[in-house]
């Protein structure tokens, strides 16, 4: 009787427990290519840098990394850049793009947002080993048709985006079907793939007499930077929704896309102590109406003030110091 009182109390303590933990996504799913690209690099080996090894979890991405040369160098690539991008644009947002590994758990806005970044770096990746050379089988891209204009001509390599979207969706297998949620997650992806592939840039150079601009010559390139950083805006437009035939309604309308999330993420005030900020704004956001302490820093810069010595026949300059202020969050 005592140990059958027991277990109720048990069950009951650990159902109650469980209560708040429910999750909107549904659980364990197997990691996702976007996981991994977010997964910390800290703990690679040098010498697993320009290996397959931290696709092994994927059979088919990891199968594809291995048997195509050139492949596993540009993907590593676009893993360190979607990190570095991502660290870069949220430096002054409550999430600093930390604790990535939680936010796989669930669908969250950020979820979402990393979701796309690690495809849009795929897709940048391979448009530019295409150019340079680094992908066989794939050259150099068509720019397709001059603009307006008299003095325009095409040269040097462009970035191939059309056999980037083409591969990057076969990669991560778009085609795939999948229930309610992964239906949102390839939705992402796809943004990604899209935003990264949609928007190249006239990268010109001009040619003539003297300074003069008589002949234009111009590639098309892919900036990784201006990717990331429209990625964002959709970021912050991103829509919460529920998991189910949702997806629909908003796919085959290309001017409204928006990334699309399941759960509403945590609390980031709970974390910001430490952090700095860089205006009276951003401060206000990032320390969560905290107020931030100031701190004077000198930075030393020791390339100014310098004299040509003649008789030692050499350039002594003065270590010159500089003042920034530091705000940061208490
Ligand atoms: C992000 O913020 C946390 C504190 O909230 C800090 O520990 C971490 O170093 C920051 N990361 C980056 C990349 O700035
Ligand atoms: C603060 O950081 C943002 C984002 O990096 C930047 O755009 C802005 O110019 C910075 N503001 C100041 C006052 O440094
Ligand atoms: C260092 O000093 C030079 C010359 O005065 C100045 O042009 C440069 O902006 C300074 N750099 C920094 C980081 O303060």
């Amino acid at each position: 009787m005592f140990y059958f009182i027991l277990v109720l109390l048990l069950t009951n303590v650990f159902s109650t427990n469980e209560e708040p933990e429910r999750a909107t996504t549904p659980k364990s799913r197997k990691k996702s290519f976007a996981a991994l690209v977010f997964s910390s690099t800290t703990n690679v080996p040098p010498s697993q840098k320009e290996s397959c090894q931290w696709l092994r979890r994927l059979k088919h991405q990891s199968k594809q990394c291995w048997k195509r040369r050139g492949l596993a160098k540009i993907l590593f690539h676009a893993k360190t850049q979607s990190i570095e991008q991502c660290q870069s644009l949220f430096k002054y947002d409550q999430w600093n793009c930390s604790k990535r590994d939680f936010f796989f758990k669930k669908l969250y806005r950020e979820t979402a947002f990393m979701y796309s970044l690690a495809s849009s770096a795929v897709a940048y990746s391979v448009a530019r080993a295409c150019s340079e050379g680094h992908l066989p089988g794939c050259k150099c891209g068509d720019p397709g048709k001059l603009p307006e204009g008299a003095n325009w001509q095409w040269g040097g390599c462009s970035d191939n985006s059309k056999f980037a979207k083409k591969f990057t969706k076969k990669f991560l297998q778009m085609k795939k079907k999948g229930d309610g949620l992964n239906a949102i997650v390839r939705y992402n992806t796809e943004i990604g793939i899209n935003v990264a592939t949609e928007n190249e840039e006239l990268d010109c150079k001009c040619h003539g007499v003297s300074g003069s601009c008589t002949v234009r010559v111009c590639q098309k390139k892919l900036d990784f930077k201006k990717i990331a950083a429209r990625l964002k805006i959709l970021y912050h437009n991103a829509i919460l929704v529920k998991p189910g035939n949702t997806i629909r309604s908003f796919k085959g309308d290309k001017n409204a896309q928006n990334l699309l999330f399941l759960d509403s993420s945590p609390n980031f005030c709970l974390n910001t102590a430490g952090r700095q900020c860089n205006s009276t704004e951003n401060c206000a956001t990032v320390c969560c109406g905290r107020r931030p302490h100031s701190t004077e820093v000198t930075i030393r810069n020791d390339t100014c003030d310098c004299v040509f010595k003649s008789e030692k026949f050499n350039v002594d300059c003065e270590p010159c110091m500089q003042k920034k202020t530091v705000l940061t969050c208490p």
